[in-house]
């Protein structure tokens, strides 16, 4: 934490020194603060250990640092399901680029009881997210649940999107165990390909296509634009390893970067997330949630390019955060989404 810090500092301070243009490390980084990153929401779920965990909480960390937190609404969940399996997992959250509106996306499945196997889950699941809407972190819409998998898929899982400027639309993403159109018990044996479909408002969707198919299990994958280099980092979950890719499109060509991310420190992991920090210019922040034990392992890194990730240090998250997203928010922002009370 500290080197990259005083690292991207120093490259603040040196690029200040040679170009004259730039503005100081100081003017930078408060630009920065005072336009919309002022603090950090996380949102995720606590997992089917249980009876509420797979439902959906949010924290709001205490300064402009996502070292430490305050959970909201007294640690109870404040997206609940009552549609569908009344169960949550996996919560994605993305602002609409009018920043009128946030959605937030889930899986719609509940593991709590045992009452069914990891295996029947994926191949009988729900095949819709689960959706809600909100102008400001405050006020929350009905939950939805949209179907967007055919019925030849097995579950929808891990959603995410990311808003693709060159189409004006989102392109949402999520894990799907696909079966043949004739195998209507979804019996044989299968693997999971990442899907997607395109959307402007989360209501109405186009039809799924896959997206990443790599003819062996693939789930979780999470997209970041890198402004400053032009390209789309993309991680994934792939036989147990995270495979981070990169490409300047999100349909383009994708070329490996890193392979097994973050297995030396934690050996498996799953559900990364990743997010730039809001006041270290170029530093970004991906974690990562350890299988055994359960729970998210924070990394950084000054340039997302290396593949190279360090451990951060000095973490207080909240209580058994698991897949979910960290996300930039403003003074405003955090105001509302501290006092949430449902
Ligand atoms: C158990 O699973 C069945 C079938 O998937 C479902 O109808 C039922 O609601 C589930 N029960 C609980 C307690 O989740
Ligand atoms: C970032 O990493 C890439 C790949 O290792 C390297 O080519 C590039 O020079 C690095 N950039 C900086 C600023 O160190």
């Amino acid at each position: 934490m500290v080197k990259l810090h005083l690292f991207s500092l120093l490259c603040l301070a040196i690029s200040s020194v040679f170009v004259t243009a730039t503005p100081t490390p100081e003017a930078d980084i408060e630009k920065r603060q005072t336009a919309t990153g002022s603090a950090y929401g996380y949102v995720y779920f606590q997992g089917e250990g249980l009876s509420n965990g797979e439902q959906i909480y949010f924290a709001v960390s205490k300064s402009n640092s996502p070292v430490s937190w305050n959970v909201v609404n007294g640690g109870r969940p404040v997206l609940t399901s009552t549609l569908g399996t009344k169960g949550l997992r996996d919560p994605f959250i993305i602002r609409d680029p009018s920043g009128s509106k946030f959605y937030v996306i889930a899986t719609d499945l509940r593991m709590f009881g045992g009452n069914q196997t990891w295996d029947q889950a994926s191949r009988h699941g729900s095949l819709s997210l689960a959706i809600w809407e909100s102008p400001d972190l405050k006020s929350w819409s009905a939950q939805r649940l949209v179907q967007v998998s055919p019925a030849t898929a097995g579950m929808s899982w891990a959603p995410e999107a990311t808003w693709d400027p060159s189409t004006q639309k989102f392109i949402v993403y999520w894990a799907s165990n696909l079966f043949s159109a004739s195998d209507t018990g979804h019996t044989g044996s299968t693997y999971s390909r990442i899907m997607y479909a395109t959307t402007t408002d989360f209501k109405t969707f186009s039809t799924a296509q896959p997206w990443i198919d790599k003819g062996t299990a693939i789930i979780d994958t999470t997209v970041a634009f890198d402004s400053a280099s032009g390209y789309y980092h993309r991680f994934s979950k792939i036989n147990g390893l995270i495979l981070q890719e990169r490409s300047t499109a999100l349909f383009g060509t994708w070329q490996t970067v890193a392979n097994g991310v973050g297995q030396a420190q934690y050996g498996s992991v799953e559900g990364p997330l990743i997010f730039l920090s809001n006041v270290y210019s170029g530093v970004w922040h991906l974690w990562l949630d350890g299988i055994n034990p359960q729970g998210y392992h924070p990394l950084e890194t000054g340039n997302i390019t290396s593949g190279v990730w360090t451990a951060s240090t000095g973490y207080v998250l909240p209580p058994n955060p698991r897949h979910g997203t960290v996300f930039s928010i403003s003074a405003t922002e955090a105001a509302n989404l501290a006092a949430v009370s449902v």
